[in-house]
Protein backbone atom coordinates (compact mmCIF):
# COMPACT_ATOMS: atom_id res chain seq x y z
CA UNK A 1 0.00 0.00 0.00
CA UNK A 2 1.08 3.56 -0.95
CA UNK A 3 -1.23 5.71 1.30
CA UNK A 4 1.36 6.17 3.88
CA UNK A 5 3.33 9.61 3.90
CA UNK A 6 6.63 9.66 4.84
CA UNK A 7 6.51 11.76 8.17
CA UNK A 8 4.09 8.65 9.02
CA UNK A 9 6.92 6.06 7.90
CA UNK A 10 9.03 7.77 10.54
CA UNK A 11 7.10 7.48 13.56
CA UNK A 12 7.24 4.40 15.75
CA UNK A 13 4.64 1.79 15.13
CA UNK A 14 2.67 1.63 17.19
CA UNK A 15 2.11 4.90 18.33
CA UNK A 16 -0.71 7.63 18.93
CA UNK A 17 -0.13 10.11 17.36
CA UNK A 18 -2.06 13.67 17.93
CA UNK A 19 -1.98 16.74 15.21
CA UNK A 20 -1.94 20.00 16.79
CA UNK A 21 -3.79 21.95 14.13
CA UNK A 22 -6.91 19.62 14.38
CA UNK A 23 -6.54 20.14 18.37
CA UNK A 24 -6.45 23.78 17.70
CA UNK A 25 -9.15 23.83 15.16
CA UNK A 26 -11.48 21.95 17.88
CA UNK A 27 -10.42 24.45 20.48
CA UNK A 28 -11.05 27.50 18.08
CA UNK A 29 -15.06 25.89 18.35
CA UNK A 30 -14.86 26.10 22.02
CA UNK A 31 -13.53 29.64 21.57
CA UNK A 32 -16.22 30.91 19.96
CA UNK A 33 -19.13 28.72 22.47
CA UNK A 34 -17.22 30.84 25.35
CA UNK A 35 -17.19 33.82 23.55
CA UNK A 36 -21.06 34.07 22.41
CA UNK A 37 -22.76 32.17 25.48
CA UNK A 38 -22.26 32.48 29.04
CA UNK A 39 -20.67 29.14 29.72
CA UNK A 40 -17.13 27.85 30.78
CA UNK A 41 -15.88 24.82 29.32
CA UNK A 42 -13.76 22.50 31.61
CA UNK A 43 -11.79 19.24 29.80
CA UNK A 44 -12.79 16.17 31.22
CA UNK A 45 -9.53 14.24 31.85
CA UNK A 46 -11.16 11.09 31.52
CA UNK A 47 -11.38 11.61 28.40
CA UNK A 48 -8.80 13.25 27.25
CA UNK A 49 -5.26 13.63 29.49
CA UNK A 50 -2.65 13.34 27.53
CA UNK A 51 -0.61 16.44 29.53
CA UNK A 52 1.74 17.34 27.28
CA UNK A 53 -1.08 19.05 25.12
CA UNK A 54 -2.56 20.98 28.13
CA UNK A 55 -0.41 23.58 27.28
CA UNK A 56 -2.16 24.55 24.10
CA UNK A 57 -5.74 23.65 25.63
CA UNK A 58 -4.73 25.97 28.54
CA UNK A 59 -4.69 28.86 26.23
CA UNK A 60 -8.74 28.20 25.49
CA UNK A 61 -9.84 26.06 28.14
CA UNK A 62 -9.70 27.72 31.51
CA UNK A 63 -9.75 24.18 33.87
CA UNK A 64 -10.83 20.61 34.08
CA UNK A 65 -12.73 17.99 35.60
CA UNK A 66 -11.47 15.23 37.40
CA UNK A 67 -13.29 12.38 38.82
CA UNK A 68 -10.56 10.79 41.67
CA UNK A 69 -7.61 11.76 43.55
CA UNK A 70 -5.03 11.45 40.89
CA UNK A 71 -6.85 13.02 37.82
CA UNK A 72 -7.41 16.31 40.97
CA UNK A 73 -3.88 15.75 40.96
CA UNK A 74 -2.95 16.17 37.19
CA UNK A 75 -5.71 19.09 36.87
CA UNK A 76 -3.79 20.81 39.86
CA UNK A 77 -0.14 20.22 38.79
CA UNK A 78 -0.40 19.89 34.70
CA UNK A 79 -3.64 22.04 34.20
CA UNK A 80 -4.14 24.74 36.42
CA UNK A 81 -7.00 27.21 36.56
CA UNK A 82 -10.31 25.90 38.35
CA UNK A 83 -10.35 21.93 39.52
CA UNK A 84 -14.17 20.52 39.76
CA UNK A 85 -13.89 17.33 40.89
CA UNK A 86 -16.95 14.44 40.73
CA UNK A 87 -16.60 11.22 41.82
CA UNK A 88 -19.36 8.99 42.17
CA UNK A 89 -18.03 7.84 45.60
CA UNK A 90 -14.70 9.10 47.33
CA UNK A 91 -12.73 7.35 49.48
CA UNK A 92 -11.68 8.27 53.35
CA UNK A 93 -8.20 8.86 52.63
CA UNK A 94 -8.48 10.97 49.45
CA UNK A 95 -10.58 13.37 50.35
CA UNK A 96 -8.48 15.23 52.49
CA UNK A 97 -6.21 15.10 49.71
CA UNK A 98 -8.76 16.04 46.87
CA UNK A 99 -9.77 19.42 49.45
CA UNK A 100 -6.72 21.88 48.72
CA UNK A 101 -6.87 21.18 44.92
CA UNK A 102 -10.81 21.41 44.17
CA UNK A 103 -12.24 24.84 43.03
CA UNK A 104 -15.78 22.67 42.92
CA UNK A 105 -16.35 19.72 44.69
CA UNK A 106 -19.51 17.37 43.74
CA UNK A 107 -20.71 14.83 45.36
CA UNK A 108 -22.78 11.44 43.91
CA UNK A 109 -25.49 11.43 47.19
CA UNK A 110 -26.11 13.43 49.50
CA UNK A 111 -24.94 10.69 52.19
CA UNK A 112 -21.64 11.11 50.34
CA UNK A 113 -21.76 14.83 51.29
CA UNK A 114 -23.29 14.61 54.60
CA UNK A 115 -20.40 12.15 55.79
CA UNK A 116 -17.55 14.52 54.66
CA UNK A 117 -19.44 17.63 55.39
CA UNK A 118 -17.88 18.30 59.27
CA UNK A 119 -14.33 17.43 57.44
CA UNK A 120 -14.75 19.93 55.03
CA UNK A 121 -16.52 22.58 57.10
CA UNK A 122 -13.67 22.56 59.32
CA UNK A 123 -11.24 22.26 56.30
CA UNK A 124 -9.02 25.69 55.36
CA UNK A 125 -10.13 24.67 51.71
CA UNK A 126 -13.37 25.76 50.89
CA UNK A 127 -14.14 24.37 47.12
CA UNK A 128 -17.96 25.27 45.77
CA UNK A 129 -19.82 21.86 47.02
CA UNK A 130 -21.98 20.35 44.11
CA UNK A 131 -24.48 17.69 43.83
CA UNK A 132 -24.99 15.35 41.16
CA UNK A 133 -28.57 15.41 39.95
CA UNK A 134 -30.44 13.08 37.89
CA UNK A 135 -32.20 14.72 35.37
CA UNK A 136 -34.13 11.16 34.03
CA UNK A 137 -33.60 11.64 30.42
CA UNK A 138 -30.92 10.79 28.30
CA UNK A 139 -30.87 10.02 25.19
CA UNK A 140 -28.17 7.35 24.71
CA UNK A 141 -29.29 4.42 23.72
CA UNK A 142 -25.84 2.17 24.94
CA UNK A 143 -26.47 1.23 28.01
CA UNK A 144 -22.51 0.94 28.60
CA UNK A 145 -23.31 5.19 28.40
CA UNK A 146 -26.24 5.73 29.68
CA UNK A 147 -26.24 7.41 33.34
CA UNK A 148 -30.02 7.49 33.70
CA UNK A 149 -30.87 3.91 33.45
CA UNK A 150 -33.53 2.59 35.90
CA UNK A 151 -32.21 2.08 39.60
CA UNK A 152 -28.70 3.75 38.24
CA UNK A 153 -26.27 4.73 40.86
CA UNK A 154 -24.99 8.13 39.33
CA UNK A 155 -26.81 11.30 41.13
CA UNK A 156 -29.57 11.86 43.25
CA UNK A 157 -33.39 11.63 41.83
CA UNK A 158 -35.40 14.63 42.02
CA UNK A 159 -38.00 12.82 44.53
CA UNK A 160 -34.71 11.75 47.40
CA UNK A 161 -34.30 15.98 47.57
CA UNK A 162 -37.51 16.82 48.73
CA UNK A 163 -37.86 20.89 49.25
CA UNK A 164 -35.13 21.81 51.16
CA UNK A 165 -31.43 21.78 49.23
CA UNK A 166 -29.22 19.81 51.00
CA UNK A 167 -27.09 22.82 53.68
CA UNK A 168 -24.02 24.03 51.75
CA UNK A 169 -25.20 22.53 48.69
CA UNK A 170 -24.05 25.18 46.03
CA UNK A 171 -24.42 23.57 42.55
CA UNK A 172 -25.57 20.75 40.53
CA UNK A 173 -23.65 18.56 38.15
CA UNK A 174 -25.72 17.12 35.42
CA UNK A 175 -24.62 14.05 32.74
CA UNK A 176 -26.58 12.53 31.16
CA UNK A 177 -25.49 12.95 27.31
CA UNK A 178 -22.77 11.03 25.14
CA UNK A 179 -21.68 11.93 21.40
CA UNK A 180 -24.93 14.54 21.71
CA UNK A 181 -26.60 17.11 19.77
CA UNK A 182 -28.04 20.62 20.95
CA UNK A 183 -31.42 19.01 20.93
CA UNK A 184 -30.59 16.68 23.82
CA UNK A 185 -29.29 19.58 25.42
CA UNK A 186 -32.07 21.68 24.88
CA UNK A 187 -34.55 18.75 26.17
CA UNK A 188 -31.95 18.03 29.20
CA UNK A 189 -32.04 21.87 30.41
CA UNK A 190 -35.61 21.62 30.15
CA UNK A 191 -36.10 17.86 32.45
CA UNK A 192 -33.74 20.17 34.89
CA UNK A 193 -36.49 23.06 35.31
CA UNK A 194 -39.30 20.68 35.07
CA UNK A 195 -37.85 18.65 37.83
CA UNK A 196 -35.34 20.60 40.06
CA UNK A 197 -36.61 24.00 39.53
CA UNK A 198 -37.67 25.00 42.72
CA UNK A 199 -33.65 24.70 43.38
CA UNK A 200 -32.60 26.60 40.51
CA UNK A 201 -32.91 30.25 42.56
CA UNK A 202 -30.54 29.17 45.13
CA UNK A 203 -27.64 27.83 43.59
CA UNK A 204 -24.52 29.68 42.29
CA UNK A 205 -23.76 27.08 39.25
CA UNK A 206 -24.84 24.40 37.40
CA UNK A 207 -22.23 21.98 35.56
CA UNK A 208 -23.98 20.30 32.55
CA UNK A 209 -21.61 17.72 32.22
CA UNK A 210 -20.01 16.12 29.04
CA UNK A 211 -21.26 14.27 26.03
CA UNK A 212 -21.87 17.96 23.84
CA UNK A 213 -20.45 16.82 20.47
CA UNK A 214 -19.71 20.49 19.46
CA UNK A 215 -16.54 19.15 17.22
CA UNK A 216 -18.74 17.20 15.25
CA UNK A 217 -19.49 18.78 11.89
CA UNK A 218 -23.25 18.09 12.14
CA UNK A 219 -23.46 19.62 15.51
CA UNK A 220 -25.58 23.01 15.30
CA UNK A 221 -23.39 25.19 17.44
CA UNK A 222 -25.39 28.09 17.07
CA UNK A 223 -28.52 26.59 18.32
CA UNK A 224 -26.56 25.40 21.58
CA UNK A 225 -25.89 28.84 22.11
CA UNK A 226 -28.96 30.05 21.72
CA UNK A 227 -30.61 27.95 23.76
CA UNK A 228 -27.35 28.38 26.85
CA UNK A 229 -28.27 31.89 26.18
CA UNK A 230 -32.40 31.49 26.69
CA UNK A 231 -31.63 29.36 29.81
CA UNK A 232 -29.24 31.93 31.24
CA UNK A 233 -31.97 34.46 30.33
CA UNK A 234 -33.90 32.98 32.50
CA UNK A 235 -31.29 32.77 35.36
CA UNK A 236 -28.90 34.72 35.33
CA UNK A 237 -27.73 34.26 38.60
CA UNK A 238 -26.36 30.44 37.99
CA UNK A 239 -23.16 30.06 36.47
CA UNK A 240 -23.14 27.63 33.70
CA UNK A 241 -20.31 25.33 32.64
CA UNK A 242 -19.75 22.30 30.72
CA UNK A 243 -17.09 19.31 30.93
CA UNK A 244 -16.72 17.67 27.26
CA UNK A 245 -13.92 15.01 27.04
CA UNK A 246 -14.73 13.33 23.70
CA UNK A 247 -15.72 16.49 21.90
CA UNK A 248 -12.24 18.43 23.20
CA UNK A 249 -9.96 15.73 21.04
CA UNK A 250 -12.40 14.21 18.36
CA UNK A 251 -11.04 13.49 15.22
CA UNK A 252 -7.49 15.11 16.47
CA UNK A 253 -5.57 12.10 16.15
CA UNK A 254 -4.91 8.73 14.93
CA UNK A 255 -3.09 5.02 16.37
CA UNK A 256 -0.64 3.84 14.03
CA UNK A 257 -0.18 0.22 13.22
CA UNK A 258 1.93 -2.14 11.93
CA UNK A 259 0.30 -5.87 9.84
CA UNK A 260 2.84 -8.73 11.57
CA UNK A 261 1.13 -11.26 9.97
CA UNK A 262 -1.62 -12.26 7.62
CA UNK A 263 -3.33 -15.26 7.58
CA UNK A 264 -5.89 -16.27 4.99
CA UNK A 265 -9.20 -18.35 5.32
CA UNK A 266 -11.85 -19.12 3.04
CA UNK A 267 -13.85 -16.18 4.06
CA UNK A 268 -11.49 -13.58 4.88
CA UNK A 269 -7.89 -12.52 5.35
CA UNK A 270 -7.03 -12.16 9.25
CA UNK A 271 -4.33 -9.19 9.66
CA UNK A 272 -2.14 -9.89 12.76
CA UNK A 273 -1.41 -6.11 14.00
CA UNK A 274 0.77 -4.42 16.32
CA UNK A 275 -1.46 -3.03 18.58
CA UNK A 276 -4.97 -5.08 20.30
CA UNK A 277 -8.15 -3.68 20.70
CA UNK A 278 -8.90 -5.01 23.96
CA UNK A 279 -5.47 -3.36 25.20
CA UNK A 280 -5.65 0.38 23.36
CA UNK A 281 -9.25 1.11 21.94
CA UNK A 282 -11.13 -0.90 24.29
CA UNK A 283 -13.94 1.27 23.27
CA UNK A 284 -14.27 -0.65 19.77
CA UNK A 285 -15.00 -3.96 21.90
CA UNK A 286 -17.29 -2.24 24.67
CA UNK A 287 -19.28 0.15 22.55
CA UNK A 288 -18.72 -1.86 20.02
CA UNK A 289 -18.28 0.31 16.95
CA UNK A 290 -15.41 -0.07 14.10
CA UNK A 291 -13.00 2.74 13.41
CA UNK A 292 -12.46 4.04 10.72
CA UNK A 293 -9.01 3.32 8.88
CA UNK A 294 -7.33 5.46 6.33
CA UNK A 295 -7.93 4.88 3.25
CA UNK A 296 -10.37 1.47 3.68
CA UNK A 297 -13.85 0.84 2.62
CA UNK A 298 -16.28 -1.83 3.23
CA UNK A 299 -15.66 -4.66 1.47
CA UNK A 300 -18.36 -4.81 -1.80
CA UNK A 301 -19.73 -8.03 -2.77
CA UNK A 302 -16.72 -10.41 -4.19
CA UNK A 303 -14.36 -7.95 -2.87
CA UNK A 304 -11.03 -9.60 -0.53
CA UNK A 305 -12.57 -8.77 3.31
CA UNK A 306 -9.63 -8.06 5.97
CA UNK A 307 -10.50 -8.29 9.53
CA UNK A 308 -8.41 -6.51 11.50
CA UNK A 309 -6.69 -8.57 14.71
CA UNK A 310 -5.26 -7.61 18.10
CA UNK A 311 -2.11 -9.21 19.23
CA UNK A 312 -3.32 -10.30 22.31
CA UNK A 313 -4.74 -13.66 23.08
CA UNK A 314 -8.28 -12.82 23.46
CA UNK A 315 -10.17 -14.46 21.09
CA UNK A 316 -12.51 -11.79 20.59
CA UNK A 317 -9.61 -9.19 19.81
CA UNK A 318 -10.69 -8.61 16.48
CA UNK A 319 -12.92 -5.75 14.54
CA UNK A 320 -14.13 -6.98 10.90
CA UNK A 321 -14.18 -6.14 8.32
CA UNK A 322 -12.37 -3.85 5.63
CA UNK A 323 -11.39 -4.10 1.90
CA UNK A 324 -8.35 -1.73 0.21
CA UNK A 325 -7.88 -0.99 -3.24
CA UNK A 326 -4.42 -2.44 -3.04
CA UNK A 327 -3.86 -5.69 -1.26
CA UNK A 328 -1.90 -5.65 2.11
CA UNK A 329 1.05 -6.91 3.02
CA UNK A 330 3.12 -7.99 6.09
CA UNK A 331 4.83 -4.33 7.34
CA UNK A 332 2.24 -2.02 5.88
CA UNK A 333 1.71 0.71 8.45
CA UNK A 334 -1.99 0.97 8.89
CA UNK A 335 -4.04 4.08 10.21
CA UNK A 336 -6.97 4.20 12.58
CA UNK A 337 -8.68 7.27 12.67
CA UNK A 338 -9.79 9.33 15.60
CA UNK A 339 -7.95 7.07 18.04
CA UNK A 340 -7.42 10.36 21.26
CA UNK A 341 -10.76 10.22 23.17
CA UNK A 342 -11.14 7.26 25.66
CA UNK A 343 -8.09 5.09 24.08
CA UNK A 344 -4.54 6.39 26.17
CA UNK A 345 -7.24 6.66 29.67
CA UNK A 346 -7.88 3.16 29.41
CA UNK A 347 -5.34 1.25 27.81
CA UNK A 348 -3.98 -1.39 29.63
CA UNK A 349 -0.48 -4.04 29.35
CA UNK A 350 -2.60 -6.87 28.70
CA UNK A 351 -0.60 -10.01 27.35
CA UNK A 352 2.42 -7.63 27.71
CA UNK A 353 1.60 -6.20 24.79
CA UNK A 354 3.87 -3.13 23.80
CA UNK A 355 1.35 0.04 24.96
CA UNK A 356 1.88 2.62 21.80
CA UNK A 357 3.93 5.31 21.98
CA UNK A 358 2.55 8.74 22.34
CA UNK A 359 3.22 11.93 19.95
CA UNK A 360 2.18 14.88 17.86
CA UNK A 361 2.63 16.09 14.74
CA UNK A 362 3.39 19.71 15.34
CA UNK A 363 1.37 22.53 13.07
CA UNK A 364 5.15 22.96 11.41
CA UNK A 365 4.41 19.42 10.14
CA UNK A 366 7.67 17.54 12.38
CA UNK A 367 6.58 14.53 14.60
CA UNK A 368 7.69 15.01 18.54
CA UNK A 369 8.33 11.38 20.50
CA UNK A 370 6.83 12.13 23.53
CA UNK A 371 6.55 8.77 25.40
CA UNK A 372 7.76 5.24 24.41
CA UNK A 373 6.81 2.72 27.05
CA UNK A 374 9.55 -0.01 27.87
CA UNK A 375 9.42 -3.30 29.83
CA UNK A 376 10.04 -1.30 32.99
CA UNK A 377 6.55 0.29 32.60
CA UNK A 378 5.06 -3.17 32.43
CA UNK A 379 6.50 -4.44 35.59
CA UNK A 380 6.35 -1.19 37.52
CA UNK A 381 2.20 -1.53 37.15
CA UNK A 382 2.34 -4.94 38.84
CA UNK A 383 5.11 -4.59 41.93
C1 LIG B 1 -19.51 13.37 35.01
C2 LIG B 1 -18.93 13.37 33.64
N1 LIG B 1 -18.53 14.53 33.09
C3 LIG B 1 -17.99 14.59 31.85
C4 LIG B 1 -17.83 13.44 31.09
C5 LIG B 1 -17.21 13.55 29.72
O1 LIG B 1 -18.09 13.11 28.75
P1 LIG B 1 -17.70 13.13 27.20
O2 LIG B 1 -16.33 12.62 27.08
O3 LIG B 1 -18.71 12.24 26.56
O4 LIG B 1 -17.81 14.55 26.75
C6 LIG B 1 -18.24 12.21 31.62
C7 LIG B 1 -18.08 10.97 30.85
O5 LIG B 1 -18.38 9.89 31.26
C8 LIG B 1 -18.79 12.16 32.93
O6 LIG B 1 -19.17 11.00 33.48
Amino acid sequence: MTIISDLINKIPSPCFVLEEALLERNLAIFARVQQEAPVKVMLALKGFSLFHSFPILRKTLPGASASSLWEAQLAAEKFGGEVHVYSPAYRDEDLPQILPLASHLTFNSVTQWERYAPIITKSSSHPSIGLRINPEYSPVKTALYNPCVPYTRLGVLENQLGDTLPKGVEGFLCHNLCESDSYALEKTLSQIEQLFGRFLSQLKWLNLGGGHLMTRKEYDVDHAIEIIKAFHKRYPHLRLIIEPGSAIAWETGFLLSTVQDLIPTPALTNVMLDISFTAHTPDCLEMPYKPVIRGAHDPQDGEKAYCMGGSSCLAGDFIGNYAFTEDLSIGDRLIFEDMMHYTMVKTSMFNGVVHPAIGMIKKDGTFVLWRKFSYQDYCARLG
